[in-house]
Parts: C-alpha cells; sequence; structure tokens
C-alpha cells in the first residue's frame, strides 16, 4: 500500500504502486495536453517506468531540458534564460492553461519546472514526480520553485503547490552511490532540526554506512519509512509556516553556509571547466558541521553533544577542500544575499541541542570564520 498525505491542496503519495495514483489522476482530469519535463538522465531510466505505468492515459509530450543548457551542468539550468528558451517552445506546442506538467527527475527539475510552470498562461498545473532521495524529502514538497540569478541560488521565486507529488522509491536506484549518499545529509538535517529520537535511529556502521532503526540505508534498501518519516516532519513544519518567516526556516540549518559554499562553486565552474559544482548534500555536510559549531558556542550544549553530532556527519562525509578554488573571495557576498538575512545581518538558524531548531539568531562575519576553521580542524588528518 502506498502512503498517503496532505499538504494543503497537495496529495503527497509515496510507494511502490505510487505511479498508478498519476494515470487515474490524469484520466480524471482530461488534460488537453500533459507535458513531461525531464533530464538526460530521467529520460533515459525513469521515464520508460513512468510510461508503463500510464498506458491508458493521454499522449505524453516530453521535453528534456537539460538539451536547452550548452554545459548540462545540473544547476547551471535553473537561470532565466532557460526558463525564456522553454517557454517559447511551450507556447510553441500552444500549451493551455488546461495543460499538466510533470516534473520527473531531482531539485532542480522541480525547482525549475514548477516555476515555469507557475508563470507560464500565469500558471498551469503541476505534478511532482521526484527521482532522486533529496528532492522526495525536501524539495518536491512545501509549495517552493525557483530559480538562480547568475550564480546567486535561488534568487527568482514563488509559493506555487503542485497538484500533487508522487514519491516513487524504487526510482532511487537509478541514482549513482554517490548522488545518493549524499542525499542523506538532508536525513541527518531532519533529526537534528526537529526529533531527537529519529536522529539516534540514525547510526553509523563499520563500514561507514548509514543505518535507520539497524537497517543499512542504501539506494537498494526498502525507503519507504524513512522517506515518509522525513516527509511528515517537513509538512508539520510547512503546515506551521508556510511563507517561511520563522518555522519553516528551521529547515534551512546548515543552508545559510551550504548556499554560499555552492553559490563560489557554481561561480567558479562557470568560469572554468577545471573547477565542476559540488552537490548539495556533500555542501550542507559542511554547513551542518560549521552551522553546529556556532550553535554550541551560542547555545552552549556539551562538548559530547558537539562531538556526537559532528562525528556522525564526518564519518559519512569526505572533507571538501573548499578553500582550493578562491572560495574565501566571493563567499561573503553569498552569504550576503541569504534570504533569511534582516537589515544586512545574517539570520542563521542553529540548533540548542539535537532535535531543536532555533530560528532567526544573528550571526557576524568573524563567527563564520571561526565555524570554518573548526572545520578545517574536524579533517586535519583526513583527506583534504
Ligand atoms: N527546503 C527548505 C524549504 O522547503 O523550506
Amino acid at each position: 500500500m502506498n502512503n498517503k498525505f496532505r499538504l494543503h491542496n497537495t496529495l503527497i503519495i509515496i510507494g511502490k504502486h505510487s505511479l498508478i495514483y498519476l494515470r487515474d489522476f490524469i484520466i480524471k482530469n482530461a488534460y488537453t495536453k500533459v507535458f513531461v519535463f525531464v533530464d538526460q538522465n530521467t529520460k533515459k531510466h525513469c521515464l520508460p517506468i513512468l510510461l508503463k505505468n500510464n498506458y491508458l492515459s493521454t499522449r505524453f509530450l516530453i521535453i528534456e531540458l537539460d538539451s536547452f543548457d550548452v554545459f548540462r551542468n545540473s544547476e547551471s539550468l535553473k537561470s532565466m534564460n532557460i526558463v525564456t528558451e522553454i517557454c517559447k517552445d511551450l507556447l510553441h506546442q500552444n500549451i493551455d492553461k488546461n495543460s499538466l506538467i510533470i516534473n520527473l527527475g531531482g531539485g532542480v527539475i522541480c525547482d525549475l519546472g514548477g516555476f515555469i510552470a507557475s508563470i507560464i498562461k500565469r500558471g498551469v498545473k503541476f505534478i511532482n514526480v521526484p527521482t532522486t532521495f533529496m528532492s522526495q524529502i525536501d524539495a518536491s514538497i512545501g509549495g517552493k520553485v525557483a530559480v538562480n540569478l547568475n550564480n546567486y541560488k535561488n534568487q527568482i521565486g514563488l509559493f506555487s503547490d503542485p497538484e500533487s507529488v508522487i514519491i516513487y522509491p524504487p526510482y532511487n536506484q537509478s541514482l549513482d552511490n554517490l548522488d545518493f549518499n549524499a542525499s542523506l545529509a538532508e536525513v541527518l538535517k531532519y533529526g537534528l532540526i526537529n526529533n531527537k529520537i529519529f536522529w539516534k535511529n540514525l547510526t553509523i556502521g563499520t563500514s561507514s554506512s548509514l543505518y535507520f532503526k539497524n537497517k543499512i540505508i542504501t539506494k537498494k534498501s526498502d525507503l519507504e519509512e524513512l522517506i515518509s518519516e522525513c516527509v511528515k516532519m517537513k509538512i508539520d513544519i510547512v503546515k506551521s509556516d508556510y511563507y517561511d518567516m520563522n518555522d519553516r526556516r528551521k529547515l534551512n540549518f546548515g543552508h545559510s553556509i551550504s548556499h554560499a559554499l555552492e553559490s563560489c562553486f557554481l561561480e567558479k565552474s562557470n568560469l572554468s571547466k577545471s573547477v565542476h559544482s559540488i552537490s548539495h548534500g556533500s555542501a550542507l555536510a559542511l554547513g551542518m558541521i560549521c552551522e553546529t559549531y556556532l550553535s554550541y558556542r551560542k547555545f552552549k550544549f556539551s562538548e559530547t553533544i558537539l562531538n556526537e553530532i559532528v562525528s556522525k556527519i564526518s564519518k559519512l562525509f569526505p572533507c571538501i577542500n573548499y578553500r582550493k578554488v578562491g572560495f574565501l573571495d566571493s563567499f561573503k557576498d553569498h552569504l550576503k544575499i541569504d534570504k533569511k538575512n534582516k537589515d544586512g545581518v545574517y539570520q542563521f538558524t542553529l540548533i540548542k541541542t539535537i532535535g531543536s531548531a532555533v530560528v532567526n539568531v544573528s550571526i557576524s562575519d568573524l563567527e563564520v570564520l571561526e565555524s570554518l576553521d573548526f572545520y578545517d580542524q574536524i579533517y586535519i588528518n583526513g583527506v583534504c
């Protein structure tokens, strides 16, 4: 059986039979046209499964979003130029108000596809079918859609709810192990911000793998329970503050620093082919270590707690050698434009202890630099 949840008007379905629901939904609503947004990967690995489960419904119009991007670098896809090109294509294909867009992909496709669906013709209906673990537990849920402005992440966007979110856990099997493991940073985050028992249920095994309730988490595991627990936490938080002024910012723990870091890498990767943008998961691991340190300094929890958190994250995630890309040059510029900031002062989400987040904590440049020094020490004998 599938697990079902509701967030406002969005029905969220999680399970091995969730794609059947999509077929019934499409038949019931008699859309004029159904566009499916994919990228190279999801076209190859995920689209055939979606089509097999939807054999009775309308003909699908497939749009490969990354074919509009010369870089074929997923984050650079989220740009206003690409939005314009894709909208032109949709108009050319006679999209109308009674069309449906299905976003079949990870966070980038859900963010970009949701953004396009929300603005074209002043909005057409859309459904998210997230195909990565990260997007299944975060980006596909909660109505945030956005694109980047130059190298600044998610600066142009809006709140816009999908009709439905269909989470088919076996899609994770098409991910490579690195991508899958990177998503585990978001899982750890849920424990740190919201639920100590959930955090304690996440343990590290001898091979530096993550276990949930004593079962190893890999892309091939039965992920339904873990995804459902994360989704439930996200729904509760979003319901309490949809527009992200207070409680929803708890979800941003680790993200002030990680977004600035990702933007620096994005900027460098646009200038030089030898620098690659980094995954959100590995940047988030760095961000959470730094922001745990800031939390420890602000809220004075014990060193035992600090070590417990940092050791779990650092066993799972290798060190990022951020200094090699001239990272500190533009880091502050990126931190300054974080959407949480107020009157030019950084507003971070920190934790009082495991399972309890605090939003809007003022942090200075100096404190941020100290937290990066702390990060460097953690890995002093490591691989950086
Ligand atoms: N990903 C954070 C949020 O949805 O608010």
